[in-house]
């Protein structure tokens, strides 16, 4: 196969969604659909459990489950397809906001019940940024929820995005008689089975009498007025505004009942990208180009304590990567040889002789070689742009707790942070580090691995923080005054940035109406 042929057939996307709403078992009825696995059940699921926070051996099982789910590859209908998991608990939304840097397309679970929720408008903006291409499956339409339509104006209102429903369910609940599929033309009947395929008939014509026969006369009156609705609403479907991510194609289902799934699935490779072009800060790179280029977008530790390894995730943006052949570091300015790249196929990592753009492979690093943004190449000086960081919203000093272990602590936390586990602020004040994360059981996480990993031991600090953003001026003179008058609440960051850190909304407002000159920046990527 020829590279474009190859790089044309490859599709890498994410599923993300609120904890809940169906994640994890879309991602299996997937596998099942893909030949990767042959019994649901088999995925176990990525996700930390709410009440676990203080479940090490539980947190750190769960870490290891999903090093090896984290990239899930397998063949459909010449398609190679390539899912990137993303951690469900909302602590770990860092961790998901990297992955995206790293997919061509998205894939929206959304509870038929609960609508849009909090983690699915996170996630949102962030595929909004890049305007990632996303469809949207309504899960769940087995039990009782909203009204489609009711819906679909949420989807629109709180994703801020345009809809078209490509399918449509007939009733829901325990009424729920399967939906029409509008984008094949096909009736598809529910037939409540966990393993089972949908029985489909083809169904142009919705005015057709022979509809009562399938669904009655009731639901097939109501099919008849809703689609009508939806044609004189909607436009017809154009993949243009897809693809430029501004208009979300909607499926409904049920992925427990594996029910809609194929559906979406047929749907999805035919419509989704495959690898774009990506900016570097020095030129747009093409896909296609032979020369091999890739940046790391996730990091993760591995579960031996007695051994500091490492896996780094790299996205390969062009060309081929092969095994043995050397590459470019570019941050180290080193050549490179890989003997034991991986590949994910289904559950399984497995060394690899080549991949192309598009697919993810894992290159084991035994000591801090790599650290998230890292770009990797034929030989040309590229450096791929795109890994925000995120203005962190919990805030603690972090002190040493052992006196003999410093050298230990400074190495751990700064590793830590290369993998992105969360950020760390210097106070230019007082000299203190500061570390930021998004969630709560970060912190746990970090001292728990500071203590295992590198047998150093810290402290935690309260400090009242609002929120740290990055400042920017192009007036040199406000922006020393700035760094003057709020001297107490400045801070760098890893790279040496200036950052403000916000004790009250308040204040942020202040500090942003007094200094107009002045830009505040919420990701570090500006
Ligand atoms: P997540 O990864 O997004 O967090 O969600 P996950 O797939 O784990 O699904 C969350 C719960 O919703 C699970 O139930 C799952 O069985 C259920 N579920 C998923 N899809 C459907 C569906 O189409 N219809 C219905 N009725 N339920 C669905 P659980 O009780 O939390 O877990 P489990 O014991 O079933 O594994």
């Amino acid at each position: 196969m020829s590279l474009h042929e190859e790089i044309e057939r490859r599709r890498t996307f994410a599923i993300i969604s609120h904890p809940d709403a169906g994640k994890t078992t879309l991602t299996e009825k997937l596998l099942l659909f893909g030949g990767a696995i042959h019994v649901a059940g088999a995925v176990k699921s990525n996700k930390i459990k709410k009440t676990a926070t203080s479940d090490w051996m539980e947190i750190e099982k769960q870490r290891g489950i999903s090093v090896a789910t984290s990239v899930m590859g397998f063949d459909y209908d010449n398609y190679k397809i390539n899912i990137l998991d993303t951690p469900g608990h909302q602590d770990f939304a860092e961790d998901t906001f990297r992955t995206l840097t790293a997919v061509d397309s998205v894939i929206i679970v959304v509870d038929i019940a609960k609508g849009v929720e909090a983690q699915t408008r996170k996630l949102m903006e962030v595929c909004r940024m890049r305007n990632t291409p996303v469809i949207i499956f309504v899960n769940k339409t087995d039990r009782e929820g909203k009204n489609p339509f009711d819906l679909l104006d949420e989807l629109e209102a709180e994703l801020k995005i345009a809809v078209r429903p490509l399918s449509w369910p007939i009733n829901q609940g325990q009424r729920f008689k399967g939906v029409y599929n509008i984008y094949q033309e096909k009736l598809d009947l529910y037939t409540p089975s966990k393993q089972t395929v949908t029985e489909s008939v083809a169904f142009n014509d919705i005015n057709n009498p022979e509809l009562e026969n399938y669904i009655g006369q009731q639901d097939a009156a109501q099919l008849r007025e809703d689609m009508e609705l939806i044609n004189g609403v909607y436009d017809d479907f154009d993949t243009a505004p897809y693809l430029a991510g501004q208009l979300a194609p909607v499926f409904f289902g049920s992925a427990l009942n594996n029910f809609g799934v194929k559906e979406l699935l047929d749907c999805f490779v035919k419509i989704a990208p495959c690898p774009l072009p990506i900016h570097s800060l020095e030129r747009e790179v093409d896909p296609e180009e032979e020369s091999f280029s890739g940046f790391i977008f996730k990091i993760h530790a591995n579960m031996d304590p007695n051994h500091r390894s490492c896996i780094a995730f790299v996205k390969i943006c062009s060309g081929k990567f092969e095994r043995n052949v050397n590459y470019k570091h570019i941050r180290l300015g080193k050549m490179m040889k890989f003997s034991s790249p991986t590949a994910f196929m289904a559950q399984k990592k497995e060394t690899v002789d080549e991949a192309f753009a598009g697919d993810i492979i894992g290159l084991p690093d035994g000591g801090g070689t790599f650290k998230i943004g890292d770009t990797l190449t034929g030989g040309e000086e590229l450096h791929f742009k795109g890994i925000p960081s995120f203005s962190p919203e919990m805030f603690k000093y972090i002190e040493n707790a052992d006196p003999m272990k410093a050298k230990q602590l400074e190495k751990g936390i700064h590793q830590l942070m290369d993998e992105g586990v969360a950020q760390l602020f210097t106070n230019q004040f007082n000299g203190r580090k500061i570390v930021g994360t998004v969630g709560q059981l970060q912190f746990e996480v970090i001292q728990y691995r500071l203590e295992h990993e590198y047998n150093a031991i810290c402290r935690w600090e309260n400090i009242s923080l609002y929120k740290a953003c990055w400042i920017q001026s192009e007036d040199k003179t406000e922006l020393e005054n700035f760094k003057k008058r709020k001297f107490q609440y400045m801070a760098t960051d890893k790279e040496g940035r200036d950052v403000f850190l916000a004790d009250s909304g308040y204040v942020l407002q202040m500090a942003q109406h007094d200094f107009p000159k002045i830009k505040f920046h919420f990701t570090s990527e500006f």
